[in-house]
């Protein structure tokens, strides 16, 4: 596809949100945008704000990413999902704390009618919780089945003209990949014949697919990072993006790590450590769900840092990350960080960094930046992985056999140039040598 090929689709009718987990994080993005409808100040919703410059800096030229690539607007957005309690999002976003009553009652009726379908769900992922609230069925096939019905139900009792789906129900244990996860026909065998290996969210995934509903993955487990669900993002053309939103600790990674790499500082130990009260931090006190986490916050590091280019500054970097379930901070998150870094002629420095942040507060905008840049994916015939999501996730995709890009001012620089090809304007490498007559224009 060239630049002249690009034809995006209107942003036309409305767009179904639907969220696998109605949690801390759906309830606080459904919350804020029903809030913004509603005339709250939409400068609280800063991820509408981005407005990337646009032709030559000299041109002093810039523009807010709706008014240059046509997004859903707030007003045509509405919201579907499932959960494994039959709580309405009202009630579940009262019961997380995220929120203040007072913010809530005024969003009240349009939460309350937000009700969850029922899950599917299977123990053998997640440990720490259960719940009545969910389907049944005789094989893993019927539970999609019931999963696309659900769907195509949605869709038409709600008038949407689109849909997305962005997971954001609990994170399932770690699981390493299987047979069944080789290919479209494996999977689907899987299907019918319950193999243990296909966790729900990869149910999920797969009745998205099949229903051409793009799908991203907010949490580290293997979802649509399978070799089958790729596959089948592929042939159905539908766009696929993961694994974890990028917030907290991992946020402050990718902004620091690249920093200490571009001044060639080196790296003897990188401690983590946070406290988490909410439901999520309930979950991920369970070894299994806390190993999937674990693997996606630890693979950020090395894969900045790249100790096989550099091993005299990063070969032998101690980096270990914990999280503590702590039930009097709810979902007010804190992560002390301690890193201990090498300067010239070997002398040590230390940094620390204390951040006291709010987990589904931070959350919340990359749902709602991934549900309109999904949708605008779909529009623009893009398919199979997005890698120009990279901005939004601990763990990116990236196509077989390449790096995934985990430096976020790299990870904005290619966001914002996919947005540029899709506007169809000129793309910005930051060569800046025709201001100084050094290279013709
Ligand atoms: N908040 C953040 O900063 C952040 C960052 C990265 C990733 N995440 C991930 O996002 C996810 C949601 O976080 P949260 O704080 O909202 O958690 P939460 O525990 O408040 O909500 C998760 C919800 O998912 C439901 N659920 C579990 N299994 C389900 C299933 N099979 N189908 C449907 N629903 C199911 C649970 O009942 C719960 O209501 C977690 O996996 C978390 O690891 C959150």
């Amino acid at each position: 596809m060239t630049k002249t090929d690009v034809n995006i689709g209107p942003a036309r009718g409305k767009l179904g949100v639907l969220l696998p987990g109605m949690g801390a994080v759906s309830t606080t993005f459904i919350a804020g945008v029903e809030a913004v409808k509603k005339g709250f100040p939409s400068r609280l919703v800063p991820s509408l704000k981005w407005a990337p410059a646009l032709g030559k800096r000299s041109e002093n030229r810039s523009a807010l990413i709706n008014e240059f690539v046509p997004l859903a607007q707030l007003p045509d957005l509405c919201f579907g999902g499932w959960d494994i309690f039959s709580d309405s999002a009202y009630d579940a976003a009262s019961k997380a704390k995220v929120l203040e009553s007072e913010l809530l009652g005024q969003v009240k009726n349009e939460l309350a009618r937000v009700k969850p379908m029922p899950a599917v769900f299977d123990p053998a992922y997640i440990t720490q919780i259960s719940g009545e609230y969910v389907k049944k069925g005789k094989t893993k096939r019927d539970l999609a089945e019931q999963l696309r019905e659900d769907i195509r139900n949605f869709k038409k009792d709600n008038g949407c003209d689109r849909l997305v789906m962005v997971w954001c129900a609990s994170t399932e244990r770690y699981t390493e990949l299987s047979p069944c996860h080789q290919s479209v026909q494996a999977f689907e065998k899987g299907l019918l014949e319950n193999d243990p290996m296909i966790a729900p969210s990869q149910i999920y995934a797969y009745a998205a697919l099949q229903e051409r509903v793009p799908y991203a993955n907010g949490s580290p487990n293997r979802s649509v990072e399978i070799p089958a669900l790729q596959e089948l993002a592929r042939e159905l053309r539908v766009p696929i993006s993961g694994s974890d939103f990028k917030t907290g600790q991992t946020f402050m990674k990718t902004l620091i790590a690249p920093g200490l790499k571009s001044r060639l500082l080196g790296l003897s130990g990188w401690y983590s450590t946070n406290i988490l009260g909410n439901r999520d931090g309930e979950v991920l006190a369970d070894p299994g769900s806390f190993k999937t986490k674990e693997v996606s916050k630890l693979s950020v590091l090395e894969q900045i840092l790249e100790p096989e280019t550099y091993p005299s500054l990063y070969g032998n970097v101690h980096h270990q990350v914990q999280i503590n379930y702590y039930p009097p901070r709810g979902d007010n998150k804190e992560g002390w960080d301690n890193i201990d870094i090498v300067g010239w002629l070997g002398y040590p420095m230390q940094i620390k960094i204390n951040f006291l942040c709010r987990d589904s507060i931070l959350a919340a905008p990359i749902v709602l930046d991934l549900a309109l840049f999904m949708d605008l994916a779909q529009r623009s015939q893009f398919y199979g992985i997005q890698e120009w999501l990279s901005f939004y996730f601990k763990s990116p995709l990236a196509a077989e056999g390449l790096k995934p890009e985990h430096d976020l001012q790299v990870q904005l620089l290619k966001l914002h140039n996919t947005l540029r090809f899709l506007g169809k304007e000129e793309l910005i490498n930051h060569l800046g040598l025709t201001y100084y007559g050094i290279v013709e224009e």
